[in-house]
């Protein structure tokens, strides 16, 4: 049987693992936000970063290009060492995310039939036992500070902000909480006289 895993954030632009298919589409009754805290890839435990999570929510809806539901990317893993190899590797990188979901995936805001069911998800819940890194809701101007700062072993905080923005701009579907984190980060380093980016 297929193997189908869902990306919202990283996996987005990168897999890291070999794949037979790859669907753009969205999952439901769930929200993108940056509540996730990062030791180990784009923060440290003395700094941690933020990167994304899925918070349910349930009824979110598509506006449109801009979506309250989280747009993505699903993968389709067809051979069982492809599947063991992928596994692997996900449960390395996605390590500081607590909880593996399966959930319905839909390519087509007006049709209410899944294109794939049981598509596995990796969340880091909002339980501060299970998952001592999650950071929680904050203002966009505070989480942009952290962003800006933060640097881990995978690389700028603030390179995770724009590369996700660019691949939901890639798969045409951006995210209102994204790129309202993406501008404040950008003109914070425009203040400091960083044009960079
Ligand atoms: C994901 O990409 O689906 C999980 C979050 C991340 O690794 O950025």
């Amino acid at each position: 049987m297929a193997m189908w895993v869902f990306g919202y954030g990283s996996l987005i632009w990168k897999a890291g693992f070999r794949y037979d298919d790859r669907l753009v589409g969205f999952i439901k009754d769930y929200r993108r936000v940056f509540y996730q805290g990062s030791t180990d890839h784009r923060g440290t435990p003395e700094f941690p970063g933020r990167t994304v999570t899925l918070e349910p929510a349930k009824g979110e809806v598509c506006v449109s290009s801009y979506s309250l539901s989280p747009w993505g990317v699903a993968y389709k893993i067809i051979h069982k060492e492809d599947q063991e190899i992928a596994l692997e590797h996900l449960e390395v990188r996605e390590k500081q995310y607590d909880k593996k979901a399966y959930v319905n995936f839909y390519t087509e805001s007006s049709v209410s039939t899944p294109a794939v069911s049981s598509v596995m998800v990796y969340i880091a819940s909002a339980d501060k036992k299970l998952n001592k890194n999650y950071l929680g809701p904050a203002s966009v101007e505070e989480i942009a500070v952290q962003i800006l700062k933060a640097e881990g072993p995978s690389g700028l905080n603030r390179d995770y902000l724009f590369k996700l923005e660019n691949a939901l701009i890639q798969i045409g579907c951006e995210d209102n909480h994204v790129n309202d984190l993406s501008n404040e980060v950008r003109r914070m380093l425009f203040l400091q006289g960083d044009f960079s980016d």
